[in-house]
C-alpha cells in the first residue's frame, strides 16, 4: 500500500491509502468518480486517458494513467479536463472545440484537450513563427488517437485559438 498525495485541480487528495498496482485512471474514475478521464486501449497507445502533471518549475507534461500506478503520481500536481472550466465558463480551448464540432463520441477528447492545452501554455512561454505553427501543432497532437477520426477538427480548433491572440503565441 501507498499512502498518496495528491493535488488535482487545485484541490488537495491526501492522504489516500491505495494498492500499489492501483493504476491512475481506476483511482481517478473510481476513487473520485471522475469520469471525464477515459480508458481506452488501456496500454499507453491511445491517450485517451492521458492527464496533465504540473511541474514546480512551471512547465507541463501529459502523462497516461492507464499503465501508470497511482501510486507513482504521489506528490504530484496535475489536471483532469474536469478542471478546465472556471466558475461555470468553459476555457477558450474547450469553447473551439464545440465551435468546430471537434469531437464525436468524445471518447478521446479529454486527452487532446490536455494536450492542447499544454501546448498553448508552452507557446505562450515559448512562442513559435507562424511558418512553424501547423508543424507544432501536429507534433504535439501526433500521439492521441481518435477512432472517429477528428485529428483536423482538433487541429483547427488549437490552430485558432493560437490565431486570435498572435501577440501571445507567436513569434
Ligand atoms: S487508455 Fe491509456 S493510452 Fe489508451
Ligand atoms: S471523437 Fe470518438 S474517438 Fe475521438
Amino acid at each position: 500500500m501507498t499512502t498518496l498525495n495528491i493535488t488535482i485541480n487545485g484541490r488537495g487528495y491526501s492522504p489516500t491509502e491505495v494498492r500499489d498496482d492501483l493504476t491512475m485512471n481506476d483511482f481517478l474514475r473510481e476513487y473520485l468518480g471522475m469520469t471525464g478521464t477515459k480508458f481506452g486501449c488501456g496500454a499507453a497507445q491511445c491517450l485517451s486517458c492521458a492527464v496533465i502533471v504540473d511541474n514546480s518549475d512551471g512547465t507541463s507534461y501529459t502523462s497516461p494513467t492507464c499503465v501508470v500506478s497511482a501510486a507513482s503520481f504521489n506528490g504530484k500536481t496535475i489536471r483532469t479536463v474536469e478542471g478546465h472550466a472556471k466558475d461555470g465558463e468553459l476555457s477558450v480551448l474547450q469553447k473551439a472545440f464545440i465551435e468546430h464540432f471537434a469531437f464525436q463520441c468524445g471518447y478521446c477528447t479529454a486527452g487532446f484537450l490536455n494536450e492542447g492545452q499544454v501546448l498553448l501554455e508552452r507557446l505562450a512561454k515559448n512562442p513559435v513563427v507562424r511558418a512553424d505553427l501547423e508543424k507544432t501543432i501536429a507534433d504535439a497532437l501526433d500521439s492521441h488517437l481518435c477512432r472517429c477520426t477528428g485529428y483536423i477538427k482538433y487541429h483547427e480548433a488549437v490552430r485558432d485559438v493560437i490565431l486570435a491572440d498572435p501577440t501571445r503565441y507567436l513569434g
